[in-house]
């Protein structure tokens, strides 16, 4: 193995850099290789200043930094890619010409740290003769195939830090307070996050609620005496019956994004007679410096990913298995988004604490 690159694609996550440290690291270190830097994304390949050189100074520092030196992108997919053409816009396949800039790099590997798009992008190309190795990242954790992503452990942190600090102020002013967090259709955050900050409702994309449960429980707290209610409700939770709600819904160039249930929730609890305030935790559970078990976790992912690289095993992604970083093929980890598992030990054991999740 002579030369790899490394690239970051789809939104961040924290420990992103320390991947690109231990990727560089290892690389250099192990195996002598010369690494370059994808930046943006796939875009990279194909725009000009798009290719970097990562050597050990380039990767100095990193560690504890959140986002990417290298830049991502979740808008770009070589394989459908958006451009105007005559004043109109077409979608086009460019994936022959990413496919061409890496052979005239002459990459032994490409290592692709991304979460399910970006991944199966990798796929794709690696269908197309990439050298590619995948790393799964996410704040979501919504990847199969792996226990955890990099990235969910700072999120969880983050989202448990804001329930801690919106319960005193609840329980202060008697009031109901909605916290809305991000995971998409995977309810992992608010599930981890909601047991571990003391939550007392948590709606999850995987358990669709009906308003009428959710207010029972703040009802039933108040005649036992507790006049505050602390609610995590996931950004992708629904109504029984009903849709997700959106913040924004895709156009030309952008992909929908869901947001927008915390407040739903949080106006009919508000028109039910209880003082109600909702927070929107958003992207800053992406900012910011990655936990130790994040810079752990992403490290290992980056160095494994080296070492299935240099032993040929392509097509597929750095997962962790039983504690341990084992490959498994891409197909696999992309096969079944992971979600929460409504009868799971995390669902009972939040439910024998009397935690609501708005179903019954
Ligand atoms: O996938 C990570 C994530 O943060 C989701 O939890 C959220 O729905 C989405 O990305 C937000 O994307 P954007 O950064 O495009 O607003």
């Amino acid at each position: 193995m002579k030369r790899i690159a490394v690239l970051t694609g789809g939104g961040d996550a924290p420990g992103l850099n320390a991947v690109i440290r231990a990727v560089t690291k290892t690389a250099i270190n192990i195996y002598g290789c010369d690494v370059l830097g994808i930046r943006d994304g796939y875009d990279g390949f194909i725009t000009t200043d798009g290719v970097t050189l990562l050597d050990l100074g380039a990767v100095r520092g990193i560690l504890p930094r959140g986002g990417t030196i290298l830049g991502t992108a979740n808008r770009g997919n070589p394989f459908a890619r958006k451009v105007l053409r005559n004043g109109k816009e077409v979608v086009v396949d460019v994936s022959d010409e990413i496919t061409a800039a890496i052979k005239k790099l002459k990459l032994d590997a490409l290592i692709v740290i991304g979460g399910d798009g970006t991944l199966r992008i990798a796929m794709e190309l690696a269908a197309k003769g990439v050298p590619v190795v995948g790393v799964p990242k996410t704040i979501d954790n919504d990847i199969g195939g792996t226990e955890v992503t990099f990235g969910f452990d700072t999120a969880l942190m983050i989202a448990t830090e804001a329930l801690d600090r919106l319960h005193t102020t609840a329980e202060a002013h008697h009031r109901v307070m909605v916290l809305e967090l991000m995971g998409r259709e995977a309810g992992f955050i608010s599930l981890h996050s909601g047991v571990s900050g003391g939550a007392d409702v948590i709606l999850i994309p995987e358990i669709p609620f009906k308003f009428e449960s959710v207010l029972k429980k703040i009802r039933q707290r108040v005649e036992s005496g507790s006049l505050f209610s602390l609610l995590a409700i996931s950004e992708g939770a629904k109504p029984l019956g009903g849709q997700p709600v959106f913040r924004r819904t895709g156009d030309e160039v952008y992909v929908p994004r869901l947001g927008g249930i915390g407040q739903e929730v949080g106006q009919y609890i508000e028109g039910q007679g209880f003082e109600t305030r909702v927070t929107v935790l958003g992207h800053v559970q992406r900012g910011g410096s990655p936990t130790a078990f994040d810079r752990w976790l992403a490290t290992r992912y980056g160095a494994a990913a080296v070492r299935v690289a240099a032993a040929g095993g392509f097509g597929c992604m750095v997962a962790l298995r039983d504690a341990q970083v084992i490959p498994i093929p891409l197909s696999e980890a992309l096969a079944i988004p992971k979600r929460v598992d409504v009868n799971g030990d995390g669902v009972l054991t939040a439910r024998g604490l009397g935690i609501s999740f708005g179903d019954e």
